[in-house]
């Protein structure tokens, strides 16, 4: 297997750690910044695979990007300014990187060609595709719609009203995106909450955006044809990576671990909230706002956890941290039910049967039942070879499981880690995580 990591049982997991940039700000950071009129700053950028590709797509549109010690400067191309690239804008492995930014160049009258990795080609595009059909662009691709795909975007779109089908942050700012280019105001009708950092940052860059109570959710109104202004952004530590560390810290008796400046937006907790009703002892410090962003510090040290019941509803809140709880699940006092996990299906590799088939590989019992997952936790083998699947969060989810289990635990091509957290086997091992390569 391609690159494989091995992780061991290890010692305690301590020290003062501070995590990358949170992969969802840094893309939307990048992509607003680029349809600005005039220069922004970036701090506390990820320089992820993911979030890199973003850039080098809008540098293809126009936008001028460059790093100057560790901040990132951008000149935006202005509203609808985006220019037909000379050739394909490859999102590697992101999602979120291609989703968002067929929003973002639906209005410019090009008709750019999006294609991807393996995973990424695999992935439904269809969610955004059809919301901006509806929108007057016309999309060229293969009856699936999936990537690689070419956008023929109108010179003017139109304003729709829409309620979202699947509870998306990455199809709610692609309509939103291609909102702010249409005249008047589009809608878009959000039954259950996803994660809200477009509407906030979008707000952050002089967006008229407008959120009311919807029956279910809510709806969010946004003005189009509102220039947006450069800015001077920072970007605080994503809380999906600091999952990892969290799950570690957990799991490794002695461990004692403090995080630094961790994103605690409560469209992303669900995670920390799951585990603290399970028992964890972690607590929030320090607790401010950052470019309209909730921000902590994060303090966690060893603990005896139990199985709890996690109820469909908190899924966008968590939705990719499921990997790692059902992990810690296993580590467990008895059973632990994670409800109404459909998404998960359909993420950079099929998670739920990826997270299933792994734990049932390492001796814990794990079962599908229709879209919920369930863990009986308690003793945990391990000895097992894993693949990552091209897939960041499975690579690192089964890899903190092997720093807990009786026998070592080999993940392969575990090359996609750097997607999200380019320097994870570093800081870990730095912390007391044994994990060794070959
Ligand atoms: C993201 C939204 C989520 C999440 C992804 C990042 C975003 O995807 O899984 O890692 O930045 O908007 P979905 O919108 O498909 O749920």
């Amino acid at each position: 297997m391609a690159q494989s990591i091995t992780s061991h049982k290890s010692g305690p997991i301590r020290g003062q750690a501070v995590v990358p940039g949170d992969k969802s700000i840094s893309h939307r950071s990048l992509i607003f910044s680029a349809m600005a009129t005039g220069r922004s700053e970036i701090n506390g950028l990820l320089e992820s695979e993911d979030v890199l590709a973003t850039a080098d797509a809008l540098k293809k549109l126009g936008a001028d990007i460059y790093r100057d010690g560790d901040c990132w400067h951008v000149t935006g191309c202005g509203l609808g300014g985006f220019q037909q690239p000379s050739s394909d804008l490859d999102l590697g492995n992101s999602g979120t990187g291609v989703r968002l930014l067929m929003g973002a160049v639906s209005g410019s009258g090009i008709h750019p060609r999006f294609v991807g990795d393996e995973s990424l080609s695999r992935r439904p595009m269809a969610r955004v595709l059809d919301p901006l059909r509806s929108m007057g662009v016309r999309p060229e691709t293969d009856e699936n719609d999936t990537l690689p795909l070419t956008l023929n975007c109108p010179d003017r779109l139109l304003p729709i009203e829409y309620t979202l089908k699947v509870a998306s942050a990455q199809v709610k700012s692609a309509i939103l995106l291609a909102g702010l280019q249409a005249p008047g105001v589009t809608t878009i009708i959000e039954p259950v909450l996803t994660r809200d950092h477009t509407e906030r940052l979008l707000e952050y860059f002089g967006a008229d955006v407008e959120i009311t109570p919807a029956n279910p959710g809510r709806a969010i109104a946004i003005r189009g044809e509102t220039d947006l202004a450069g800015r001077s952004v920072t970007v605080a530590g994503d809380p999906s990576s600091t999952a990892f560390l969290v799950a570690a810290a957990l799991i490794c008796p002695g461990s004692e671990l403090n995080i630094r400046n961790i994103l605690i937006n409560d469209t992303r907790t669900g995670f920390f909230d799951t585990i603290r009703e399970m028992g964890a002892p972690i607590k929030l410090e320090n607790q401010r706002v950052q470019c309209g962003e909730p921000v902590a510090d994060l303090h966690v040290s060893h603990g005896i956890l139990s199985g709890v019941e996690v109820p469909e509803n908190r899924a966008p809140s968590m939705i990719d941290e499921y990997p790692i709880l059902a992990v810690l699940s296993a580590f467990a006092n008895g059973t632990t039910h994670m409800k109404g996990l459909k998404e998960l299906r359909v993420k950079e590799s099929d998670r739920l049967s990826g997270t299933a088939e792994g734990l049932i590989e390492c001796g814990v019992p794990a079962e599908i039942k229709g879209d919920d997952l369930i863990v009986s936790g308690g003793a945990v083998p391990g000895g097992a070879q894993i693949d990552a699947n091209l897939d960041h969060r499975m690579a690192m989810s089964f890899l903190t499981l092997g720093l807990g289990s009786e026998k070592p635990v080999e993940v392969g091509h575990t090359e996609t880690i750097g997607s999200s957290f380019p320097n994870y086997y570093a800081l870990m091992r730095d912390l007391g995580a044994d994990l060794r390569t070959p």
